[in-house]
C-alpha cells in the first residue's frame, strides 16, 4: 500500500482498510465531479454531455487502458465535492479527477488531488488563481481574466466611454470586475459604479434600476453559467433593453444552451468568450452535429466544449505515457500539449497549467430564426494575463 492509500483511508476510516478496492490495471478511471442537481445542474448535464461525446468517437480503449468514466453529483456542495474527490481515489482508485462547476468546487478538491498527486483537470471554474492552489490542476475551461479584458478593449475602441459593472459576488465575479474595470480605467474610460449580486438567489432587479439612473454607454456582466437567463428577463422587465445602454459581458450571460429562453432581449448584445456553437470550423461543425445528434438536440455551450476537450487531454496524456497513468507521469504529458478543439487551436501553459486560447468577440444575432453569439474578431492565443502579470 503506498502513501497515497495511508492517508486517504485515514481520511476515510475503517471502510477502506477493511475491504480495499483492488486496482485494475488494465483500467484508467476518470472521476468526473459536477453538479447534475441544484442551481447549476446545468453546467453538469453539459460537462457529462461532452465527456461522454468524447468516448464515444474516440472509443473507450487507449494505450491498452480502458476508459472507465466515473461521474458524481457533488450537488453544488463543497464538502461532497471533497468527499466524493477522496472516495474515487481512495476506494476507485481514479487517475484522473475532473470537473467542477463553480470555483469554490474546484478549490475543495485541491488539497485532495495535491495529497494523492493525482490530475485534477478543471473543466468549468475559471476563477484565475485555482491552478496556483494545486501543482496537480490542469485546466481546459478558461480564466475571467482572459474573457474580461479583451472585452474593455473592444469597449475603448468602439465609442464606450462610461461603464456600470454587475457582476456575481465571487471568485469568477470579483476576477472580471477588476479586469475589465482596471483595462477599461487604464485606456481612459469610467467606471460608474461596480455592483455586486449574491451567488444564492440572485435579484438583480433593484441593481439594474440603479444602473438605468446611471445612465452609462454600456453595462458590463458577468453572471455563472445558467444564470443568464434570470438576468436577463429583469433586464428586460426594467426596460433596459430598450434605454440605449449596451449590453456587454463576458460570454457567460449569452451562454448558448440558454439563449433560446433568453430570447430577443439579447439581441445586440456584445461579449467575449473562447467558445460559441457558430465557431466556423470544420472541427466545430462536426462537433455541434454530434453533440446534438447525441443528447435529444441540446446545443452544446463552453462547459461541454471544455469537458471534450479535458477527456481529450486524458486521451493525449495516456497516449504520451504509453498507459503509465501516475499522476505524476499523466501530468508531465498534459503540461504543454496542445490541439485543434472546435473552439480553434488551444494549448496548455507548461509553466502554469493553464489553458491558452483564442479570445472572440461576439454579438447576438437571429440566423435562420435561432439565437447565436456570432463570432466577428478573434484575438488569438490569449495566455491568463492574472498569471502574466505575475510572471
Ligand atoms: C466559476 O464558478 O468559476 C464559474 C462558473 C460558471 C461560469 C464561470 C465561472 O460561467
Amino acid at each position: 500500500m503506498d502513501s497515497r492509500h495511508l492517508t486517504l483511508s485515514a481520511v476515510l476510516g475503517g471502510a477502506l482498510l477493511a475491504a480495499p478496492a483492488l486496482a485494475d490495471d488494465t483500467a484508467v478511471t476518470v472521476g468526473m465531479i459536477v453538479p447534475m442537481t441544484g442551481p447549476v445542474a446545468s453546467t453538469g448535464k453539459q460537462e457529462r454531455a461532452g465527456a461522454e461525446l468524447y468516448i464515444q468517437q474516440h472509443g473507450d480503449t487507449v494505450a491498452g487502458k480502458k476508459i472507465v468514466l466515473s461521474i458524481k453529483d457533488d450537488t453544488g456542495a463543497a464538502d461532497v465535492t471533497k468527499r466524493l474527490a477522496e472516495e474515487l481515489i481512495g476506494n476507485d482508485h481514479a487517475s484522473v479527477l475532473m470537473g467542477f462547476g463553480l470555483t469554490p468546487l474546484a478549490l475543495a478538491a485541491a488539497p485532495v488531488a495535491t495529497e494523492a498527486k493525482v490530475p485534477e483537470i478543471v473543466t468549468a471554474a475559471a476563477t484565475a488563481m485555482i491552478t496556483e492552489k494545486s501543482p496537480y490542476i490542469v485546466r481546459t475551461s478558461f480564466t475571467l481574466p482572459q474573457a474580461a479584458a479583451p472585452m474593455a478593449d473592444w469597449a475603448l475602441k468602439n465609442g464606450i466611454k462610461k461603464v456600470v459593472t454587475i457582476v456575481t459576488d465571487y471568485g469568477p465575479g470579483a476576477d472580471a470586475e477588476k479586469w475589465f474595470g482596471d483595462t477599461f480605467e487604464k485606456g481612459g474610460g469610467t467606471i460608474a459604479e461596480k455592483i455586486r449580486v449574491p451567488l444564492k438567489n440572485p435579484d438583480f432587479a433593484p441593481f439594474l434600476q440603479r444602473v438605468k439612473d446611471d445612465a452609462p454607454d454600456a453595462v458590463f456582466v458577468f453572471v455563472p453559467s445558467g444564470f443568464g437567463a434570470i438576468f436577463m428577463k429583469e433586464f428586460t422587465e426594467r426596460g433596459l433593453d430598450k434605454s440605449g445602454i449596451k449590453l456587454i459581458g463576458t460570454g457567460d450571460v449569452t451562454d448558448d444552451d440558454l439563449l433560446a429562453d433568453i430570447g430577443d432581449s439579447a439581441l445586440g448584445a456584445v461579449t467575449t468568450h473562447h467558445y460559441s456553437v457558430a465557431h466556423d470550423s470544420p472541427e466545430n461543425k462536426a462537433f455541434v452535429e454530434a453533440f446534438e445528434k447525441a443528447n435529444n438536440g441540446m446545443r452544446p455551450n463552453f462547459m461541454a466544449v471544455a469537458a471534450y476537450d479535458g477527456m481529450g487531454l486524458v486521451y493525449q496524456a495516456l497516449e504520451k505515457t504509453k498507459g503509465d497513468a501516475s499522476g505524476d507521469a499523466l501530468l508531465a504529458a498534459m503540461k504543454g500539449a496542445s490541439w485543434m478543439s472546435p473552439r480553434g487551436p488551444i494549448s496548455i501553459d507548461p509553466d502554469t497549467r493553464d489553458i491558452v486560447q483564442n479570445e472572440y468577440v461576439r454579438k447576438v444575432e437571429k440566423r435562420d430564426g435561432a439565437l447565436y453569439n456570432v463570432e466577428f474578431e478573434t484575438i488569438p492565443n490569449v495566455k491568463d494575463p492574472y498569471k502574466a502579470a505575475k510572471h
